[in-house]
């Protein structure tokens, strides 16, 4: 036990979320490091453990060596048992093959090296979760080795605060949901969504249109670069204005395409996507057709229906689609927290993952999140989906959780909506194969989706058309 060795400098500990814990103590709030898993993590003093433990439930708790080494929460996604049985859970071979080193564990016998690069030490470990820490440079490209339904996340390297969505924040939402009746000059805008265009942009990102050129769109590639100015011109040439906004050294930038209101008003929704790709373990192929392209192309079929109507919002509305989800929400995380500081009036924000793939004669499906999300906001969508897309068989997924997580930890209504009332079952998940072209890939699913996307930016920024 750590206790009679040498006083730790800092503590890890990983609780099960529980929002009163973060608003009844100062010291836990002010070591608040994020929701992971469905746990708070902390990184606290002696003090704050020993004056707290009357709060907490069940948790582990692992001293750290404190020499600037990144924390990194590695998660096992939730996917179809059938695929599990394919795929290997081989973390050690992952970070050996990152560092040509056996792993070390802390209780085993290997010495970890204050600071080196080449180690990776398990703090903590679920059957489904980890906690390790590495040196700042391998928690970005863990997501190259690690096993094909593992997904790392960065653990901040300071507090953050913790934001609960503000009861006012939801009622505007709720008053929303509550307003939306069908509307027939909304149900003849979303129709216009063209599936033969969603196809091809899908195709054009996948590089499965040969004159793209892009062989993978993983956030440090030369293709994910081209994407972005891609993305850039599509969303411009709709009208949009568009900004390329780095965030991290590196990586790909996020693009920010804003319409901007007719209303004089700070209120902004966001529809968002990423366009960030991960593929096989060692291929240079990483077409990301369904993870996110499809995305991505829901964004754009949008963006083309709001050009070909002359559609104008009374609100600001902004299309981004995120870099750097793949490493662990870095692209998304930085655009939100920017949001955040600069006070921005966000009404709502929905995230659209992976809208292409249902098991072949499965019925076309929308999910929303179980655990991170906004209830009203998937009410809302639950409302507008019945309405416009009725089509789609509407139910919960426990996949968890892309580029939406980030702003709904900073208190903005924000939700997600995914391919599948139900576990991932994509069998080419972060798979060189992720194609469009390919059994169970619906662009129907897509075009249903994205119709409930739009419709849902109609009816909450309220809109005109040309006379
Ligand atoms: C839409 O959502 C609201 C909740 O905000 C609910 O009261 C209402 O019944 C829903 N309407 C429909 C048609 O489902
Ligand atoms: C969309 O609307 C345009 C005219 O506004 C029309 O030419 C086109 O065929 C429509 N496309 C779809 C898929 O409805
Ligand atoms: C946000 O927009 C709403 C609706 O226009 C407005 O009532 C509210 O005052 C705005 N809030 C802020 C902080 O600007
Ligand atoms: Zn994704």
């Amino acid at each position: 036990m750590w206790g009679q060795a040498a006083l730790p400098l800092a503590l890890l500990l990983v609780t099960p979320h529980d929002p009163s814990v973060l608003t009844s103590s100062s010291c836990l709030s002010e070591s608040y490091r994020g929701l992971f898993g469905g746990n708070n993590v902390f990184v606290v003093d002696d003090a704050c453990l020993s004056s707290s433990t009357g709060l907490l439930g069940e948790g582990s708790v692992s001293p750290l060596d404190n020499t600037g080494r990144q924390l990194v929460w590695l998660e096992q996604e939730a996917v179809e048992d059938a695929l599990k049985s394919s795929a290997t859970n081989d973390i050690a071979s992952c970070i050996s093959a990152l560092s040509g080193v056996p792993l070390s564990t802390q209780d085993g016998e290997q010495m970890v090296m204050p600071g080196s690069m080449s180690t990776i030490v398990v703090l903590a470990e679920t059957p489904s979760s980890m906690v390790v820490s590495v040196a700042p440079e391998v928690a970005h490209t863990l997501d190259t080795c690690l096993p094909r339904f593992w997904k790392s996340s960065p653990i901040p390297t300071k507090p953050v605060p913790y934001v609960p969505i503000s009861s006012a924040a939801t009622q505007r939402v709720m008053d929303i949901a509550a307003s939306v009746k069908f509307d027939p000059v909304v149900a003849s805008i979303v129709g216009n969504i063209s599936v033969p265009q969603l196809r091809k942009d899908v195709r054009y990102l996948s590089g499965e249109d040969p004159s793209s050129g892009i062989l993978s769109r993983h956030a440090f590639s030369k293709g994910a670069l081209q994407a972005a100015a891609w993305l850039k011109e599509q969303f411009e040439s709709t009208g949009a204005s568009c900004e390329l906004k780095p965030f991290l050294r590196g990586f790909s930038p996020n693009v920010v395409c804003t319409y901007a209101a007719t209303e004089d008003t700070t209120e902004t929704l966001l529809l968002s996507a990423h366009y960030d790709s991960r593929g096989s373990f060692g291929s240079t192929r990483a077409p990301g057709g369904d993870d996110d392209g499809s995305g991505v192309g829901a964004l754009l079929g949008i963006a083309h229906t709001i050009a070909r109507k002359g559609v104008t919002f009374r609100k600001n509305i902004q299309l981004v689609a995120f870099s750097g989800e793949e490493q662990g929400l870095y692209g998304s995380k930085a655009y939100a927290r920017e949001m955040y500081e600069l006070g921005a009036n966000l009404t709502l924000m929905v995230q659209a993952d992976m809208l292409g793939y249902h098991v072949p004669g499965e019925p076309a499906q929308l999910g929303q999140p179980e655990s991170i999300g906004s209830a009203a906001v998937m009410q809302l969508i639950s409302n507008i989906s019945a309405i416009y897309s009725p089509e789609l068989v509407v139910g919960t997924t426990p996949a968890c959780c892309s580029d939406h997580q980030s702003f709904h930890e900073l208190g903005f209504p924000a939700s997600h909506v995914f391919e599948r009332a139900g576990p991932i079952a994509d069998p080419m998940y972060h798979n060189s194969g992720d194609l469009s072209d390919r059994e169970g890939y619906d662009f129907e699913q897509i075009r249903s989706i994205a119709k409930v996307q739009f419709a849902t930016l109609l009816h909450a920024a309220g809109f005109d058309l040309p006379e």
